[in-house]
């Protein structure tokens, strides 16, 4: 009971179905594959909605929210996206399959900044900051039974001028959504023991 108390429920209901879908956030988590197969029925406006809410309380640099999100619907703008992949990616045919696809951007010089100054030396921070958008996106979709996957591979400077993203806008990641066709296997990861080190990194007295 008192798990049940704790686990943080991230999905409420199933949009299409109306069935409801209760998920702990570690069900989502391990739950969650990338979609490569995906239906042609469309995504309900509320659940496109829904995930727009969820990246808006997603943390941020300072809450600088530099992510910026293009929603593309429209055949003929999809598909000049598709020829931004490689033939090789495996995400090709699901950039066109899916009825939606999310482009994720970050406004420059905004993450990672104090009165216009690099802050750290890892200078500009929209890669973090739009990774954990993405992440809480994807995570979102496939609480309302929604597929994702996050397509990095690509050529970004094509997509800018398709989407006409202005120069102080980096074009970051882009996922098909929509409802999955198929299920993604599950990639094998890494042990605990084989990332986690405990007080200093190893090889270091
Ligand atoms: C930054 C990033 C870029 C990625 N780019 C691509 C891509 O271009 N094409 C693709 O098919 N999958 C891409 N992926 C998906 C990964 O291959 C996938 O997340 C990984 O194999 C683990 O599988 P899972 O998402 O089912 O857990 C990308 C994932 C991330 C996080």
């Amino acid at each position: 009971m008192i798990n049940n108390f704790l686990s943080i429920i991230i999905a409420e209901y199933s949009i299409k179905g109306g069935e409801e879908i209760d998920m702990d956030l570690m069900d989502a988590i391990k739950g969650r594959r990338s979609v490569r197969k995906y239906k042609h029925d469309p995504v309900p406006e509320e659940a496109l909605q829904k995930i727009m809410e969820a990246v808006r309380w997603a943390p941020s640099w300072a809450n600088t929210q530099c992510w910026e999100v293009i929603v593309v619907k429209e055949p003929k703008i999809k598909s000049e996206l598709v020829t931004t992949l490689t033939k090789t990616n495996p995400a090709l045919s699901s950039m066109a399959d899916a009825p939606i696809v999310i482009v994720l951007c970050g406004k420059k010089g905004v993450s990672g900044f104090k009165k216009g100054e690099a802050a750290t030396v890892k200078g500009d921070w929209l890669m973090f900051d739009t990774g954990i958008a993405m992440q809480t996106l994807c995570l979102t979709a496939h609480s309302l039974g929604l597929g994702t996957v996050v397509v990095g591979m690509f050529d970004h400077k094509k997509a800018a001028e398709i989407l006409g993203v202005s120069q102080n806008t980096e074009v970051v990641a882009m996922t098909p959504l929509g409802y999955p066709a198929a299920e993604g296997s599950s990639p094998k990861r890494k042990e605990i023991s084989e990332f986690v080190f405990y007080e200093k990194y190893p090889g270091r007295e």
